[in-house]
């Protein structure tokens, strides 16, 4: 199992008390699966994903275990190979995962060349490629910008670029492609699929989107209030929900209007 998270539990301390997070996380992902993890606003579908790179709030407690290709996020060391040759995030907001006084290309570049070792024109020519495979026009010209003159969608792009560009063999993708419109929705969903089928990516795929989680996974995990409440293959998680908690989201689930028409 190239992710495996074991009764993961997370409680922050906060002034009036310890908060519980998480309850008891598993999950697996094999390598070159798409596993979705769906649930709504809160649930703890970020967290669970930030920890796997030991990205936890600060003064977190946490119990269970994780492990991503073997190695446990426990040392420096072990987070720094999870980090480096494992796996790579696409963080939910962008903007605030970039530093906004560095030009675009010297953030989404910085792991391929300091972590990587990679020499900064192969490190440009690799994320260049990448960019223009998520539909990003004149990616030179963009390289060259500040955070604050790209629309959110465009960075949310040059994230995706820029995670995919260090091969990593998991991708922890949290809720990649929400602030994107349906059609460049549609490339970034064909170009996870490609590297899928090229090389064996495989994807934590993080919405509260239960349709589209369906339909692009293979398995999706339903979350709610920091547990695991179901489990089920992406085919049949929309239009055969057995939970009720799942038949909940899917109800909430706004469907296309000739489907509603058709209802009716
Ligand atoms: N650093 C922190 N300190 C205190 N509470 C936190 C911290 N980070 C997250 N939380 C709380 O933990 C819960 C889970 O947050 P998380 O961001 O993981 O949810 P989510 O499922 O990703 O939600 P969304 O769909 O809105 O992105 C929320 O109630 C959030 O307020
Ligand atoms: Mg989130």
């Amino acid at each position: 199992m190239l992710l495996s998270i074991r009764d993961l539990g997370l409680t922050v301390p906060l002034p009036h008390g310890p908060r519980r997070i998480l309850r008891g996380v598993s999950l697996d992902v094999d390598a070159g699966e798409t596993v979705g993890l769906v649930g709504e606003s809160g649930s703890g579908k970020s967290t669970t994903a930030r920890a796997v790179l030991r990205l936890v709030p600060e003064g977190a407690h946490t119990t269970g275990s994780i492990s991503v290709g073997g190695v446990s996020p426990a040392g420096p060391a072990d987070v720094r190979a999870i980090r480096t040759e494992h796996a790579a995030m696409i963080f939910q907001d962008p903007r605030s995962s970039l530093n906004p006084v560095r030009r675009i290309g010297d953030s989404a570049t910085e792991r391929l060349v300091h972590v990587h070792g990679i020499a900064r024109a192969e490190a440009s020519r690799r994320l260049l490629d990448l960019m223009a495979e998520v539909g990003l026009r004149e990616p030179d010209l963009l390289l060259r910008k500040y955070p604050h003159q790209l629309s959110g969608g465009m960075l949310q792009r040059v994230s995706i670029a820029a995670a995919l560009s260090t091969n990593p063999r998991l991708l922890l993708a949290d809720e990649a492609t929400s602030a994107l419109d349906v059609t460049t929705q549609a490339e970034v969903l064909a170009l996870l699929r490609r590297l899928r089928r090229e090389r064996g990516l495989a994807v934590l795929f993080i919405t509260h989107d239960l349709l589209l989680a369906g339909a692009c996974c293979d398995r999706v995990y339903v979350m709610r209030e920091g547990s695991i409440v179901d489990e089920q293959p992406g085919k049949t998680v929309f239009v055969d929900p057995a939970n009720p908690y799942t038949r909940a989201l899917a109800d909430a689930t706004p469907r296309l209007p000739e489907r509603e028409h058709g209802h009716a």
